[in-house]
Formats: C-alpha cells, sequence, structure tokens
C-alpha cells in the first residue's frame, strides 16, 4: 500500500502561490513548496470547513463527521467524552496495518483531544519544544537567529521530527517495509504571527497593502459578529485600545504590519514545509507516498474589520486542500467543484485503496467506522463533477444558545441564526436572532446582506 503523509497548517488562507489572482489578496505571495505539491496534486479550490476554529474543525475532520454529530464546537470538549468512541482517520490506517504517528498540532492540544487522542498513534504524538513562543507577548514578532537559538521556533522542531521519522521508515531504516501514516501538523500563520525575520525580506513594506472592505456588510446581524479574541490579548495591541467591535479599525499602519506578518508566517511554514517534502524526495519515497494538505479554516486579516476566523464569512470558511495521488495526480487536476474537509477521511481511505467508509445513520453515536463526507477521488477523472450542490458551516453563539448555519452553493451563501439547544443539537428554525444571505455573482468580497430583497 500507499504510505499517507498528512500535513495540517493552521489559520491557512487560500492565498498562496498558485491562487494568485482569483481573489484581491496580496498579489505576489512567495510559497514554492505549497506550489509545488499543488502542482502535482487534486488542488480543491472551492473547499470548506465545518467550523471556523480549530478544535470543532480538526474534530470534525479527524473523525469524518460534523460537529453536531461530534458534539464539539468549542475548543474544550473531547469528542470520546461527549459524543462517541469513534475511529478516527489515523485510527483507521493504523486499525489497518499501518504504523500512524503524529507531531505538532494535529487535534487541537489538552483536554479537548484528551491529550492529542493516543487512540489515534502507534507511538507516543511528538510535541515540539514551546518556551515562550506560544505567549501573545507580541502579535507581530519578527525574530532574530540568536533569539531562537536556545529554543527553535516549535514549526521547526516538528519539521525536524518529520524528516527524522521519515528516515526511519526510509530503504535501510528501522521501520523499513512498514507503511506510515504521518501527520504533521504546523502552528503558524496562528497568531501571534512568530517568525525569522528574514522572512519579512519577501514582502516589501511598499508592496502592502490595505483591505477593501473594513467594515461589516450592510444589514449584517449583531449575532454574526466574531470578535477577535487572540488579538486583542497581545502586548501590541492593547495600548491601541481596540475592542473589536463590529466597523471598528485598527489604525492603518497597524493593519498594514499584521497583514505583512502573516504573509511572512505563510513563507516561513511553507518553507519548513519544504525541508519535510525535499527528505521524502531524497529518501526516494514520493512515488508511494499520498500527501494531503489542508488549512484547518481561513482567516481575516483585517477584511469585514476583522482579525481571526470565529464566523461564517467565506473568508472565514474557505481554506485550502490539496492531496497529491502518485500516479494520478501528476500533472496537477485543479477542480473548482465545492468540497467539504469532513470529505477527506473518505477520500484517504479510498486513495490508499483500504475497504471504504460507509455513510453514517442519522444518529451515529454507537457507529465507530463512518461519514458524513464522501470521496474526492472522483474528481480526480472528471474535476468538474458536482459531486454536491451546496456545502455546509456552522458556527455557535451566545454560549451555545445560538448557532449560526451556513450553507455555501456555487453562488450564493445563505446564513440563518436559529436558537439552538446544546443538549439535544436541534435548532430551531422559527426563532431566528438574523439571516444573511450573499450572492457572490455581484458581490464576491460579502460587502451586501440581502436577505431581504425579495
Ligand atoms: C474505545 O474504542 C477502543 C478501540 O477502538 C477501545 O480500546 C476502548 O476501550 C474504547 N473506549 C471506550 C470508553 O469504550
Ligand atoms: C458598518 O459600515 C458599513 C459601511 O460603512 C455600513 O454599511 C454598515 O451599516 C455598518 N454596520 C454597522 C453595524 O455599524
Ligand atoms: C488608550 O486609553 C488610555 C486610557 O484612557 C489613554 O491614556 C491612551 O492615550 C489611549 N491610547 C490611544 C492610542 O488612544
Amino acid at each position: 500500500g500507499k504510505n499517507v503523509l498528512f500535513i495540517t497548517i493552521d489559520d491557512l488562507r487560500p492565498e498562496l502561490g498558485f491562487y494568485t489572482g482569483e481573489r484581491s489578496i496580496h498579489p505576489d505571495m512567495h510559497t514554492p513548496n505549497i506550489d509545488a505539491l499543488a502542482s502535482r496534486s487534486l488542488q480543491l479550490r472551492n473547499n470548506y470547513v465545518q467550523q471556523a476554529l480549530c478544535g470543532p474543525s480538526r474534530t470534525s475532520f479527524l473523525t469524518g463527521r460534523r460537529p453536531d454529530t461530534t458534539r464539539v464546537h468549542s475548543n474544550s470538549l473531547y469528542f470520546r467524552e461527549v459524543a462517541g468512541n469513534f475511529t478516527t482517520l489515523p485510527q483507521y490506517f493504523k486499525n489497518h496495518g499501518y504504523h500512524s504517528l503524529g507531531m505538532g498540532k494535529v487535534f487541537h492540544p489538552g483536554s479537548s483531544s484528551g491529550d492529542d487522542d493516543p487512540l489515534s498513534w502507534s507511538q507516543e504524538f511528538y510535541k515540539p519544544e514551546f518556551c515562550s513562543w506560544l505567549e501573545y507577548e507580541q502579535c507581530v514578532w519578527p525574530v532574530t537567529a540568536k533569539e531562537t537559538e536556545d529554543c527553535p521556533l516549535p514549526d521547526v522542531g516538528t519539521a525536524d521530527e518529520a524528516i527524522r521519522s521519515l528516515q526511519r521508515f526510509a530503504p535501510g531504516g528501522e521501520m523499513d517495509g512498514t507503511n506510515f501514516f504521518m501527520a504533521v501538523g504546523f502552528m503558524k500563520p496562528h497568531l501571534p504571527f512568530i517568525f525569522p525575520e528574514e522572512f519579512l525580506d519577501l514582502y516589501p513594506e511598499e508592496e502592502i497593502s490595505l483591505p477593501t472592505n473594513p467594515f461589516v456588510p450592510s444589514e449584517y446581524p449583531e449575532v454574526a459578529w466574531g470578535n477577535p479574541q487572540l488579538l486583542l490579548r497581545c502586548g501590541d495591541v492593547t495600548p491601541l485600545n481596540f475592542t473589536g467591535a463590529a466597523n471598528e479599525t485598527l489604525p492603518e499602519w497597524k493593519q498594514l504590519e499584521l497583514r505583512r506578518a502573516y504573509y511572512a508566517s505563510v513563507s516561513f511554514v511553507d518553507h519548513q514545509l519544504g525541508r519535510v517534502l525535499d527528505e521524502l524526495d531524497r529518501l526516494g519515497m514520493r512515488d508511494n507516498t499520498l500527501v494531503s494538505l489542508l488549512g484547518d479554516h481561513g482567516f481575516k486579516i483585517g477584511e469585514h474589520g476583522g482579525w481571526g476566523k470565529f464566523c461564517n464569512f467565506d473568508l472565514s470558511v474557505h481554506a485550502p486542500l490539496m492531496v497529491s495521488v502518485p500516479g494520478d495526480t501528476d500533472h496537477g487536476v485543479i477542480s473548482n467543484s465545492l468540497t467539504e474537509l469532513v470529505d477527506l477521511y473518505p477520500t484517504l481511505v479510498d486513495a490508499a485503496d483500504l475497504p471504504p467508509i460507509t455513510l453514517c445513520p442519522e444518529d451515529s453515536s454507537d457507529v465507530d467506522v463512518c461519514t458524513e463526507g464522501a470521496s474526492l477521488i472522483p474528481l480526480v477523472a472528471d474535476p468538474e463533477a458536482e459531486l454536491k450542490s451546496k456545502v455546509f458551516s456552522q458556527y455557535p453563539r451566545e454560549r451555545d444558545t445560538v448557532m449560526g448555519y451556513s450553507m455555501r452553493t456555487r453562488r450564493y451563501r445563505y446564513t440563518e441564526w436559529p436558537s439552538f439547544d446544546a443538549v439535544t443539537m436541534t435548532p430551531d428554525w422559527n426563532e431566528l436572532h438574523g439571516v444573511e444571505l450573499y450572492d457572490h455573482e455581484n458581490d464576491p468580497d460579502e460587502n451586501q446582506n440581502v436577505w431581504n430583497d425579495s
């Protein structure tokens, strides 16, 4: 069978070199390694996440089930405790003779994953050393080589571990002959934007621009707004007296500084990814290894005045996804069909020729192995096939008493914010706290909520 290299990148927008020209984005992203992988992958360009928050999104794509099934809508709940003893994606490979191993940030760490879900892995999950690098001293923090001497950035530690691990499975290595499922989770470009200072050189200050829409849409329902909670923690943001309320904006210099730092963080992660993919090549394992790469959700860098995810805007729920299937996608396959991260589990199982995963029944709490997604492998042969006419995301508000359910079709994004019962996981569609409708044909940046236009 084929090995699987499963890569997750935190808060990665579909704003990468190979996407250039598609949106009002930075015109010259420097992501040569992601671009090279994309050039030999099935590129899912209209891919959406189930919830724009790490824990719920990761729990969903790692179990192949939607947030109302995993019952995880926050970063504090563990699906095995609150929903069911589901077989995860790495665990499924493990159960089929693979050696599964993970490093960095794959599940949301801590109690919300029972400390990286030990049942998923054949060996102890690897966590890089953190030192002070996770603290919110500053949101924009270019570091010098000297500053990282005693303690490397976590993503460097994760890439180092991935390289060491690949060597164990290479010809002549101690695990030679065993298939691996290796999950490598990079933590940047998540806030705070901490990266080696030289990555700023890729983005000259004069080339950084302000977002064109630093405001919420017209007729925007208050309930839909997601406060930029993480940004507000940073020592370089607190003195600005910014509260993060809808239509409040940061000073322009700070917006430019943050956008530049986000781009530099993306290029830093791209560089670490390149080190891992180069090693895969050097060891001669590319042709026998499926590689998937995803962003766990999108991110706003000043658009709508937002700094984070935490909502249902397209910018928060649209995220990169690609799958490299050696022999089948070597020249790159671009698909604009609608897809969701919940589809990745059955897709990788399909690509690896493991026994297929069946669709979950409505109540799947007692079903160990099933999925609420669908394999995307048919798109390799027919990239514009309409596997799905609509895809779904959601975001809770008011301590989970309101749930924003959002549906994306090729043309529209439609969202309703009904009252929600978090015990029975049921919305009350008769009690709406807000409605949004954006017409992407006329308004790709979602600046006009036209829900009230008959
Ligand atoms: C969950 O399933 C695993 C096997 O997949 C089993 O070892 C474990 O005991 C189960 N846990 C519970 C609480 O049932
Ligand atoms: C925010 O600003 C936009 C553009 O000026 C305006 O259309 C909208 O009504 C404002 N919304 C709120 C909630 O202030
Ligand atoms: C922030 O508020 C404090 C206290 O009200 C004030 O002293 C300071 O000048 C304000 N800073 C800015 C940038 O407005």
